[in-house]
């Protein structure tokens, strides 16, 4: 007995050390490119590292803080065009297409097909990931846009209820602001500038107008009365912000609703990370709730990470295994809990998911079917990012301006389109 059990041991051992041999002759490196540097971001990246150094890979993490991920492009195309890229890089749904427009992006289609990626994915995603047909991008999550988060003890304190209109909006934020706590929690950086105006601007286009406006880039639509009053809201929001919101991180706004020194904030749920990061519990200590009057609607921001063409072959059957872990069960429950987003996958068991995710989850395939699933200007997902970027500029230059005029704000916008399309 004894020696039948030492026998045992010793296989144990044998199996598992050649099992470490053959991870390690199969071993690479993966070097990723991301802007996931905040508390819940961070968690939700470590889970990638620890999955694929289990497969026995390096991963070399290529981190470029800045929410929205601007510094982060930049820096990848400097590594890009002289020659040495990341292995793969997060990336937003337009930028994907221009990349792999110009040749650096690598075919994934072996992976996809093997692990039946058509199958399992919606199709507006797949889409996204794909370029003439094949893959060459891995979605990871769906992040809805259009979400406004609220510390539920000051609401509770103050007697008010969770805002579901703009005009009710201002009457809380009247009250907050009375008794000295700040309504709206908000980072003056351009592409929170955004993500707070197209909110606003979803709820006074309706999606088939939102969808003309930022999808189609129509003139009319864009230069527009729906649009005018879009500015006009937005313009009016502005009081209800702190003085000191100019160049503050979307995760300090957030923390500032966590501790209740900010009432609410508008931004993606990625706000949700923070909150978990933090132990905090949906329901109990915030809420989160539809932006103002966009209950039907949602926007959505797919993350999604761009394959790079490398010569190294260990790293490119590491990058493979990326790909494919990736789209895993096990990561993209793990991943998406921590990251506040829901799962890419459709056939998921939600279980582990709180309550925002589930109503995510609804929505977004609610949506899917009605037409109201709208891809987010302020995060890549409707348009260019040239178009994109002069849109940025109109809508921060009217925030920060206190005389700007939203009829030529409206008319600018427009202009600014044409000049990048
Ligand atoms: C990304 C999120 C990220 C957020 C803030 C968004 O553009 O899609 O994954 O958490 O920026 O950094």
């Amino acid at each position: 007995m004894k020696m039948m059990k030492k026998t045992l041991i010793t296989l144990g051992l044998l199996s598992a050390s050649s099992l470490a041999a053959s991870q390690l002759a199969n071993a690479g490196e993966v070097e990723v490119l991301h802007w996931w540097t905040s508390g819940g971001e961070a968690k939700s990246v470590a889970v990638l590292k620890d999955m694929m150094e289990k497969e026995g890979h390096t991963w070399k993490d290529f981190a470029v803080a800045g929410g929205g991920g601007e510094s982060a492009m930049t820096v990848l195309k400097t590594r890009a065009v002289s020659g040495n890229p990341p292995a793969a890089a997060q990336m937003k749904g337009h930028n994907i297409q221009e990349w792999a427009e110009l040749g650096f992006l690598t075919n994934l289609d072996d992976v996809a097909k093997a692990n039946n990626w058509d199958g399992i994915l919606p199709t507006v995603v797949a889409d996204i990931s794909k370029y003439q047909g094949h893959y060459v991008s891995v979605p990871v999550n769906v992040h809805r846009v259009n979400w406004l988060w609220a510390n539920k003890s000051v609401f509770d304190k103050e007697g008010l209820k969770v805002p579901n209109s703009w005009d009710a909006f201002f009457k809380v934020g009247d009250k907050l602001k009375a008794d000295g706590i700040i309504p709206l929690a908000h980072g003056g950086q351009p592409w929170q500038d955004a993500t707070l105006f197209e909110a606003i601007a979803l709820e006074k286009l309706g999606s088939a107008d939102y969808k003309k406006a930022f999808v189609d880039l129509d003139q009319s639509v864009l230069s527009g009365d729906k649009m005018v009053e879009a500015f006009k809201t937005f313009k009016k929001v502005h009081n209800y912000i702190d003085t000191n919101s100019p160049g503050r991180d979307w995760n300090v706004a957030t923390s500032m609703v966590i501790s209740g020194k900010a009432a609410m904030q508008i931004m993606g749920d990625w706000a949700k990370g923070e909150f978990t990061a933090a132990n905090k519990t949906p329901g109990t200590d915030y809420v989160c709730a539809p932006a103002p009057g966009t209950a039907s609607e949602f926007t959505f921001n797919v993350d999604s990470f761009a394959f790079f063409q490398i010569k190294d072959k260990a790293n490119q059957k590491a990058q493979k295994d990326l790909a494919k872990t990736i789209l895993s069960k096990d990561f993209q429950e793990i991943f998406n809990l921590n990251k506040g987003s829901i799962p890419v996958r459709l056939d998921m068991d939600m279980s582990k998911f709180d309550q925002c995710a589930l109503d995510s989850m609804a929505s977004f395939k609610a949506t899917s079917k009605s037409g109201d699933l709208l891809p987010s200007m302020a995060h890549g997902m409707s348009t260019t990012s040239y178009v994109q970027g002069a849109m940025f500029d109109v809508i921060t230059n009217f925030f920060n301006d206190s005389n700007a005029d939203p009829k030529q704000a409206a008319q600018q916008l427009a202009k600014a389109v044409k000049a990048a399309m």
